[in-house]
């Protein structure tokens, strides 16, 4: 019986979805009949066998399933996939028109994270997320940064991401790259950064406050014991696993704290792309809220959001595999973020921290 009642349900949705999506469809001709009318005189000898209403059940499912996660101590849910917006701009061949469509396509498929930064392309990948997601607003978290690392930087930046963006609030302005202590220091002195984002939420202009870095993961593990960030976006990518890990000595105290942790390169900046589905599954694995994905391509976000619509944790066993394979990639050239200049070949030397306990 109940499943009697599921099978009819499906039945109109699946009815409405074609109404709206194809176009013969959409409109009677002589107007008598409600779209309910028209579902069922025309559509029910398109659905003759149990097989395609199975088929067309598993579609409806596949174009709407995105699991959502609590944002740290935040209960509002963001998206597993979340959108990094740095690369849908010109310098990686990615022209405005195919930067909106592939935010909206994001949106329509339940994706409601965006991160983007004023630094990114001077600006263009702001000015295209406020353009893509015209409309849309209320229906995404969106998380821009600051470089600045001064009070007044900082402020004269936000007033430009919110332009750009045709937003009056963002939900989440973040820190950017913390990698040395001296930015650590810069944070937390007179006039610094931290005192724009206090006013900035004072004012209602932020909603969260956030840090960033991909480097140290002891920075910023020093970071949220001086100050109650509400998030941090840490590389956690499977091959950070191995090196500077962010896993190991930075996620185990955000989750105590209740940070809500977003990790980013994932795809190690393109490295990972053989094996996409599992370098998502290895940072979706991890008690992350979100993973933001540098997508350029529609294809790319196609297969991420067919990632994200089949995940499943990765066990230990998947996790030993995949670490087999992807080892060979363990090295100084390709964790780059990781390493003391960009394709210098040496690692980055960590400084010596020694902080007041
Ligand atoms: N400190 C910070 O706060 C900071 C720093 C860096 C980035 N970010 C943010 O993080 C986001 C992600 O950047 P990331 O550096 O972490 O990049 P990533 O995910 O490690 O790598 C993204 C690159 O991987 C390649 N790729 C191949 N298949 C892909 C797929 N299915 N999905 C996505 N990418 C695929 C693409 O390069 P090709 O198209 O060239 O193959 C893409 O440009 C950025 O957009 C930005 O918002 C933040």
């Amino acid at each position: 019986m109940v499943h009697a009642c599921r099978a009819t349900s499906t039945v109109e949705y699946a009815s409405s979805k074609l109404l709206r999506d194809v176009p013969f469809l959409q409109a009677e001709p002589d107007g008598k009949h409600s779209l309910a009318g028209v579902a069922r005189t025309q559509l029910r000898p398109l659905f003759p066998s149990p097989t395609t209403m199975f088929a067309l059940q598993h579609k409806l499912q596949e174009e709407h399933t995105m699991q959502t996660r609590a944002f740290g101590r935040d209960p509002h849910q963001v998206s597993l996939l979340g959108f990094g917006a740095q690369r849908i701009v010109d310098e990686h061949d990615c022209t405005e028109e195919e930067a909106i469509a592939i935010i909206r396509r994001a949106v329509e498929q339940g994706v409601n994270y965006f991160d983007t930064a004023p630094s990114y392309s001077a600006g263009q990948s702001e000015t295209r997320v406020g353009l893509g997601l015209e409309g849309l607003r209320d229906r995404v978290w969106l998380a821009t940064k600051t470089g600045g690392r001064t009070r007044d930087l900082a402020l004269r930046d936000l007033e430009g991401s919110l332009k750009r963006l045709k937003t009056d609030y963002v939900n989440e302005w973040r820190i950017h790259n913390v990698m040395q202590p001296h930015d650590l220091e810069a944070i937390f002195a007179k006039g610094g950064v931290l005192e724009a984002m206090l006013e900035a939420r004072e004012q209602g202009l932020v909603k969260k406050i956030s840090i960033s870095g991909h480097t140290d993961p002891r920075l910023l593990a020093e970071a949220i014991r001086r100050f109650p960030f509400d998030s941090a976006l840490v590389a956690l990518s499977a091959l950070d696993h191995f090196i500077y890990s962010f896993a190991h000595e930075f996620v185990p105290l955000a989750v105590e704290k209740g940070v809500a942790v977003i990790g980013m390169k994932v795809m190690a900046l393109g490295k990972l792309a053989p094996w996409t589905e599992q370098a998502l599954r290895y940072t979706w694995s991890l008690p992350v809220s979100t993973a933001i994905l540098g997508v350029s391509k529609m294809d790319e976000l196609e297969a991420d959001l067919q990632a994200a619509r089949h995940f499943q944790p990765m066990d230990d066993i998947e996790r030993v595999a995949f670490f087999q394979e992807i080892m060979p990639l363990v090295k100084a050239d390709v964790l780059r973020w990781k390493a003391g200049e960009w394709m210098s070949g040496e690692w980055y030397r960590l400084p010596q921290l020694s902080f007041d306990a």
